[in-house]
């Protein structure tokens, strides 16, 4: 080795050995991220994301003034106990100083927990908080805002302009103008980011744009645009919290979500780095839908609540991912009735398809009455004459900028007068004053997890007594998303009180259990976001626990899918009576405080689909694949003849049937698509119905719907499960984009087998797969007539599985008994079917029946010719 190697060598262990001394002393430390747990000694403690929090105490300028507290209450929708229950209360000026590189951007985050500490009153605590001389926080009240939005916690996100001195200061400043105010803080994130921020164009202003670099921003919306919940530990490399979009969706207008297919490999660029948002934001999208025309007559647009007299950046995140060509999809931006871009191509946008790409536009939010929003809206470029109408959105998020007075604050929130009322006195009750004794044992005990069960019932119970005797109309609270109130929650408030069950027959009433709204925030953890299992047009779905163990999936109304009460309870009336093996049964609902939710059976294994290609989670064998196809045809034939009206499902998929831990299908989803009783009714959904790559063409041709459109969209299921791949997949060569289509095309010219599965393909029997393939086949046909009945396709698929199990011993009595069996089942049907023209029935293709049906599905999907 060369005396310069050498050098070299031991320069590098010099420096190697001084930055780890250096990481080990506090006051030089090279570590320019902080994440710190206040109020607390301990190092390294987890939160539920595995994030490490560590003491806060040395960053601290002077402790006298500042005391470490523990929340004597936890609230049950808390993500984690790190770093909520503990707090850092300042009853004077104070200011935390962190060392951190001149010239980056930081997020500096704040958690606070408003809960009661050391004897204080909550309620007291107003103060402010600068950082590096920008006001973050002003006469700020946590308690307040977290009873105006419904949350125990509240995350503030700032991000700060380089700090040249190396340093961010931090000051918490108790409110003057209150008595007995102080300050007090759960958690502080420092993190070092890249530079974010550039330019931004002014709406309203062509030509004009705003120079981002110097200010500071802080966060108020950041969701995943037809996509979920992502968590800080999720995100690429910022740990930003992204969640979904569906809350601020406006009105009815929902458009449909979709997402990249499997394999997709999102390539991020130089413009659009793999910081600026991860994979999962790009590859999911809620697009206005397949239907040109009632493109053309709608906005797609998001709502959001801010704070008036601020300069907003609303930062639109794309990535198309269906289409390959210029000029293909084109739409016109507009950011609170202004254009904010006209023609965006986002193919053009990016240079290429399936590239990532991101924009911003700056608009100022004047003060007037019901101006505080952001609306953001997206329409087909007719002038552009696109070759489809259409829209679509990846991400978005929105961020105030600080004002010439360096000011980011805005006023606390107001919540209504008779959450304030009800939110106070359980708190009371609780409250560790010395003279209540109850209070004091419970609280003393609230750090195990047993007593803290308990608390929580007991809280729940007293809570409602306590509301009882208030006599308070439940009707004031909301849908509250995490950031802010959105616009829609007004719109679609649902007047009268909420004793369901008087409104609900006794017949249904003694099939479905009710449940109160306490039991099942208690289920969900106040409907937290790692409890999400699905998001539909309906609103959310979380996994709960009922009744101490029993797994449940919930089902919680968005108030803009603008699901009427009365319809709610026609939902419960008929769900309730439709009890089959196959089909998901609901448990139960709920339905106070606005809230409407319905509670079914949890699913264990998730949907079929994720079993066949999405996820991958387990290679189904072919025995299992066709007693889950022959389960779910069990179910939709239940559906059609079963009840006392024939239901349409209208939207089966794979993503419909549900697996439950045996492996039993379940078809799920089928209530809320739109169904018999009151057919003629006004008041029918507008949402876009049915999923693209499902839809029966004759459905289009002829706006009508009839159960032989079912028969269809299971003829794609039944190729999916045999092939193991989407129904559409816009990445295959053109003959091949349309599963229907393509496996159409190859069972006619026989070479089918081409593209089974590979994983089943040595375990199929040729006279099982051909008589699989030729009901699949005749599910597909072009008119509803030529297609099988749900009966005829159930004896079919069962024939099929004794010529998989039993090949040589299928005699023709058996078939003929089956035969006879299902053919009954058949004649039932038709004689179910026998009511046209009344509005018991929407099956059959009388004429009659056309006009009625043609005004409900008049706004039904047409894609572009098949
Ligand atoms: C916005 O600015 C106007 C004019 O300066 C002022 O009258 C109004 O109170 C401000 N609104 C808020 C919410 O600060
Ligand atoms: C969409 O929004 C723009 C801007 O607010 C408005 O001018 C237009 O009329 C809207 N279109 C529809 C169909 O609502």
């Amino acid at each position: 080795m060369s005396t310069q190697t050498l050098l070299l060598f031991s320069l590098v262990l010099f420096s190697f050995l001084c930055k780890s001394l250096c990481a080990s002393n506090d006051s030089i430390s090279a570590s320019t991220s902080y994440i710190l747990n206040c109020g607390i000694s301990k190092d390294g403690l987890e939160d539920a994301d595995t994030r490490k929090w560590n003491p806060d105490t040395k960053y601290l300028v002077s402790s006298d003034d500042s005391i470490s507290a523990k929340a004597e209450f936890q609230d049950p929708s808390l993500p984690s106990t790190v770093p909520y229950m503990t707090a850092r209360i300042f009853t004077s000026k104070s200011t935390y100083i962190f060392k951190v590189s001149s010239k980056q951007r930081h997020w500096i985050r704040l958690h606070f927990y408003p809960s009661s500490y050391s004897s204080l009153n909550i309620s007291d605590a107003y103060f402010g908080v600068i950082a590096n001389g920008i006001t973050a926080l002003h006469n700020f009240s946590a308690s307040i805002t977290a009873q105006a939005l419904t949350q125990a916690y509240i995350l503030r996100e700032f991000s700060l302009s380089s700090s040249p001195n190396g340093r961010v200061n931090i000051t918490f400043l108790p409110c003057p103008f209150h008595n007995g105010s102080y300050a007090f803080i759960n958690g502080i994130e420092i993190i070092e980011m890249p530079d974010l921020f550039s330019t931004a164009m002014m709406v309203g202003f062509s030509d004009q744009s705003v120079d981002l670099g110097g200010s500071a921003f802080q966060t108020m919306f950041r969701v995943n645009v037809g996509g979920q919940y992502i968590s800080p530990t999720q995100d690429s490399g910022l740990s930003r919290t992204w969640y979904d979009d569906s809350p601020y969706v406006f009105g009815a207008g929902v458009g449909v979500v979709g997402d990249a297919d499997k394999g997709f490999i999102l390539r991020y660029t130089t413009d659009t780095p793999e910081y600026v948002a991860p994979a999962d934001v790009y590859t999911t999208f809620r697009s206005m839908g397949p239907d040109p025309k009632v493109n053309s007559n709608y906005n797609l647009t998001w709502v959001f609540q801010v704070d008036a007299n601020f300069t907003y950046i609303v930062r639109l995140h794309f990535c198309e991912l269906v289409w390959t060509k210029v000029n293909q999809r084109v739409f016109d931006i507009y950011v609170n009735n202004q254009t904010a871009e006209t023609a965006a191509d986002v193919i053009v946008m990016a240079g290429s398809p399936g590239l990532p790409v991101y924009q911003d536009y700056a608009v100022y939010v004047e003060d007037g009455p019901g101006d505080e929003t952001i609306w953001v809206a997206l329409h087909p470029s007719v002038s552009a004459e696109p070759e489809v109408y259409d829209a679509f959105l990846n991400g978005l998020e929105i961020f105030k900028m600080s004002d010439t007075a360096e000011n980011l604050a805005g006023p606390n929130p107001v919540p209504s007068p008779l959450m304030l009322e009800a939110e106070q006195e359980p708190t009371q009750e609780f409250a560790p004053s010395k003279s209540n004794n109850k209070a004091q044992v419970i609280g003393g005990a609230a750090g195990g997890a047993a007593a803290f069960g308990l608390m929580a019932v007991i809280c729940i119970a007293v809570y409602h007594r306590k509301r009882r005797e208030l006599g308070i109309d439940s009707s004031t609270t909301g849908w509250l998303p995490l950031y802010g109130n959105s616009q829609s929650t007004n719109k679609s408030t649902i007047s009268g009180k909420s004793t369901a069950s008087s409104h609900l027959s006794s017949m249904a009433a003694s099939l479905c259990r009710h449940f109160s709204l306490a039991e099942i925030k208690h289920g969900t953890k106040h409907f937290d976001e790692s409890h999400v299992i699905g998001v539909g047009g309906f609103g959310k779905v979380y996994k709960g626990v009922v009744d101490g163990g029993t797994k449940v999936a919930i089902k919680r109304a968005n108030p803009s899918s603008e699901q009427g009460l009365h319809e709610f309870q026609t939902e419960i009336e008929m769900l309730s009576k439709l009890r089959h093996r196959h089909l998901v049964s609901l448990i139960g609902y709920c339905e106070e405080d606005n809230e409407m939710i319905l509670v079914y059976d949890y699913m264990a294994h998730g949907t079929l689909r994720e079993h066949l290609y999405k996820g991958h989670k387990t290679n189904l064998s072919w025995k299992q694949r066709l007693e889950i196809c022959i389960g779910a045809a069990r179910g939709l034939h239940y559906l059609h003849t079963g009840a006392k009206y024939t239901i349409i499902h209208r939207d089966v998929k794979t993503t419909n049937i549900l697996l439950d831990e045996k492996w039993v299908a379940k078809v799920s989803d089928f209530g809320l698509s739109k169904t018999g009783p009151n057919l003629n009714q006004t008041h029918v959904s507008t949402v876009v119905k049915g999923s693209f790559g499902y839809l029966d063409p004759e459905y289009f041709r002829r706006q009508q719907l009839t159960e032989k459109s079912d028969v269809y969209s299971f003829g794609v299921v039944l190729f999916e499960a045999l092939c193991a791949r989407p129904a559409l997949n816009p990445s295959l060569p053109k003959e091949q984009v349309s599963l229907a289509d393509w496996a159409l095309h190859c069972q006619k010219k026989g070479f089918l087998e081409d593209i089974v599965d590979p994983h089943i393909k040595e375990q199929i029997n040729p006279d099982c797969l051909k008589k699989f393939a030729e009901t699949a086949e005749k599910c597909l046909s072009d008119h509803g007539i030529e297609r099988p009945s749900m009966g005829d396709v159930l004896w079919n698929l069962e024939f099929a599985l004794q010529l998989q199990e039993n090949p040589d011993g299928v005699k023709m009595e058996d078939i003929d008994v089956m035969r006879t069996h299902t053919s009954s089942h058949s004649d039932g049907h038709e004689a179910n079917m026998g009511i046209h023209g009344s509005n018991l029935s929407i099956g059959g293709d009388s004429e009659e029946n056309e006009e009625s049906s043609s005004v409900i599905f008049s706004q039904l999907v047409h894609p572009k010719g098949r």
